[in-house]
């Protein structure tokens, strides 16, 4: 109370309300940051999986587990302890409710987040023209896929699953299938549907093939690193396909012109004619809507837009697919999310 008193003294009550005020504002933007490193370091040794797998672990276990610097780990866990994301005691470490609800649902905005923190990392290099996208820097794909995965599981999953069921789907394609999370949600919720995942990024794919064998799916899912865009061979071994999914996927190439996804599309087409194709996107929200209501989309466009990935209104699809002579079978658009599902023939 003295203290506060001597502060009042010397700067006067207005100004140091104002100052607390705008320490108070700033902190969350700096805490983000000092959070997301923290949990980002701990993610990539092992250590927060340990640690969210038991009750409680001791420090010296974490530390002989992963390898770890003692100093760098007490300091990373004491930090998290003034949070209430951990408790400290006696040289046990023990989850709180709080980070264990950080990294439920939301654990896949904060793995998405790091896939991009090499971009990140170099952005006043690639703001200054010292380095370019992605000739000298790339995001970490293995995370693209998996963060990507786990948000989806939220939404988007059980949109396109519903669809798959709903239009009978027995032999599924998904391209650029990351980690394979819809695969094994789509295997889940569909007794008897059978499914070959393709992904165009080598650690992409020996990352899916590593929880492929781990899984129960293993018999009902293959996976192979392939291109989409060559899909000659396999359109002659599987003919039996008849649904191609694609979960934010074709997006990545719209940088190019929209004409190298209608081009994609034809192909699909010719290639697959008893084929549906089922498109999970990003659906552009408008900057005005953004602005009165900062939701993780603005995040989400700025990583898009920082590694010139495309994201275009629901109204280009479908120009996109009629471009493709392809029909629309059943479209849902969620605003809220910005994100649109359609099936189209
Ligand atoms: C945003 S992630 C989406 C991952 C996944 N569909 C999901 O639901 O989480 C896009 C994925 O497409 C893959 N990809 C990009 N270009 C591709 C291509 N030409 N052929 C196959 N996969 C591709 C990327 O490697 C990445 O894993």
């Amino acid at each position: 109370m003295n203290q506060a008193l001597e502060i009042i003294r010397l700067l006067g009550l207005p100004k140091a309300i104002r100052i607390k005020k705008r320490f108070d504002e700033a902190l969350p933007h700096v805490r983000g940051y000092a959070v997301c490193s923290c949990l980002w370091a701990l993610l990539e040794t092992g250590a927060l999986d340990r640690l969210l797998a038991a009750e409680s672990v001791t420090v010296d276990d974490l530390l002989a587990a992963g390898r770890l610097d003692r100093h760098v780990l007490e300091s990373i866990l004491s930090y998290m302890d003034g949070l209430s994301l951990v408790r400290v005691e006696g040289g046990r470490v023990a989850v709180l409710p709080k980070l264990r609800r950080l990294m439920d649902e939301p654990r896949g905005f904060f793995e998405l987040t790091y896939a991009y923190a090499p971009v990140f990392a170099r952005l006043r290099d690639l703001l200054n023209k010292g380095a370019t996208y992605p000739k000298d820097v790339q995001r970490l794909g293995k995370y693209v896929g998996r963060g990507s995965g786990q948000l989806c599981r939220t939404l988007p999953y059980p949109v396109m699953v519903d669809m798959l069921r709903r239009h009978g789907a027995r032999q599924v394609l998904d391209l650029g299938c990351g980690d394979l999370a819809f695969l094994f949600f789509a295997c889940e919720a569909v007794p008897g549907l059978r499914a070959i995942g393709i992904d165009i990024d080598p650690p992409t794919v020996a990352y899916a093939r590593e929880v492929l064998a781990a899984s129960p799916y293993a018999g009902r899912i293959a996976v192979r690193q392939a291109d989409m865009f060559d899909l000659d061979a396999m359109a002659r071994e599987r003919p039996d396909i008849d649904a191609i999914t694609a979960v934010d996927t074709y997006h990545e190439y719209l940088a190019q012109g929209e004409a190298r996804i209608v081009g994609l599309f034809k192909q699909m087409r010719a290639r697959f004619p008893k084929a549906l194709l089922y498109v999970g996107e990003f659906c552009k929200q408008p900057h005005e809507k953004l602005r009165r209501r900062p939701t993780a989309f603005l995040e989400h466009h700025l990583y898009h837009d920082l590694t010139n990935q495309v994201i275009v209104e629901a109204g280009r699809w479908r120009a996109m697919f009629a471009a493709a002579d392809l029909q629309i079978v059943e479209e849902k658009v969620f605003d809220m999310v910005g994100h649109g599902y359609f099936v189209v023939r």
